[in-house]
């Protein structure tokens, strides 16, 4: 009888949905990979369908997603790939969410809300996920709704590195566009060499996506302003922010973000006389019909591949950003 060949090595398996199967595929590229091929299909009625192509037992199994509209689809679906992949026995079941759905109902604003973040961890649980990864959360906090580990990766190094040769700090100004991004612009700022501004907005929370801004904190006068902020769902946040700091006596308004979310009207707005350039990544997809000419969109799968990298190979995720993460 021959005896039983135990091999140790382990082996990667990156799969994806249906959402952005572009940047899944660059990730892929980035590792020197492939996708293990998915049959996915959608119902008359609805219903998702999941199936991978090849086996995936004992495997490190990566299964990607962006969770751009319409989100809850994508988000089942995900959900049912990691069933799939539960069952057919891998040995790791990793979510990479580049944009964490539901991040912005993190905690109950007035009573009888849900916390749907939560919810969303919760659900990535029960279906079988090990573990989370997902680039600049809305709230790092966020990471103790799953209870395992959560790779929280920062698009910062990506967008800086853009910045870096464009904007002379002496005349720079970064800016929050709000209370909740003050500890991020914070470090935009350090990294940067430049003071920090602060916008106060308020939103009426009984209208969704409505802004006002009440009064800006910070040198803007004579200054270019770079907002920086996690995500652009209908631009109204950066429009009234950067109208408040034009009238403000601001020379120019850059905008850095990281999830193009570009919910109507985002990409009519952004295009407004306030606003000199829009640079944000491709954590979720653009289609060419929002794209204008003072638009830039760089490459996330770089940041993530690495990060799929440092997990599979049980090295560091916070060496990619200098011990921060
Ligand atoms: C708010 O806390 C977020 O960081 C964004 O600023 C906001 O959700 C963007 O939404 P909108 O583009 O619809 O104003």
């Amino acid at each position: 009888m021959s005896a039983i060949k135990i091999s140790g090595e382990k082996r990667l398996v990156l799969v994806s949905g249906r959402a952005h199967p572009r940047l899944a595929e660059e990730i892929a590229r980035e590792l020197d990979s492939e996708l293990v091929p998915t049959e996915n299909r959608t119902f008359a009625n609805g219903e998702i369908y999941a199936r991978y192509g090849d086996s995936i037992r004992g495997s490190d199994v990566f299964i990607i997603q962006s969770h751009c509209a319409p989100i809850n689809e994508w988000l089942m679906e995900q959900l049912i790939m990691i069933d799939a992949a539960k069952r057919a026995s891998a040995k790791r079941i990793t979510v990479v969410a580049p944009f964490y759905p539901y991040a912005r109902q993190d905690k109950k604003g007035r009573g009888r809300e849900p916390i749907s973040a939560r919810l969303v961890a919760d659900l990535f649980k029960a279906a079988g996920a090990h573990r989370i990864m997902s680039v600049d959360l809305h709230a790092a906090q966020i990471q103790g709704f799953f209870d395992g580990p959560v790779d929280h990766l920062f698009a910062m190094p990506v967008l800086l590195e853009h910045f870096k040769t464009k904007l002379d700090p002496a005349n720079l100004t970064v800016v929050s566009p709000d209370m909740g991004r003050v500890r991020v612009a914070d470090i935009w700022s350090d990294k940067l060499g430049a003071p920090l501004a602060i916008i106060h907005k308020r939103r009426d929370p009984l209208v969704p996506n409505q802004v006002s801004v009440h009064e800006i904190i910070g040198p803007v006068d004579g200054r270019i302003c770079l907002i920086v902020d996690d995500l652009i769902d209908t631009g109204r946040t950066i429009v009234r922010a950067a109208e408040a700091l034009k009238n403000a006596g601001a020379l120019g308004v850059v905008v850095a973000a990281t999830h193009a979310v570009f919910s109507a009207p985002a990409t009519e707005i952004l295009q407004s006389e306030f606003i000199d350039s829009v640079v944000v990544t491709d954590s979720l997809p653009i289609p060419p019909e929002k794209y204008w000419d003072r638009l830039t969109v760089l490459p996330i799968a770089p940041l993530i591949a690495r990060a799929i990298h440092e997990v599979f190979d049980d090295g560091s995720v916070t060496s990619m950003f200098d011990g921060a993460a």
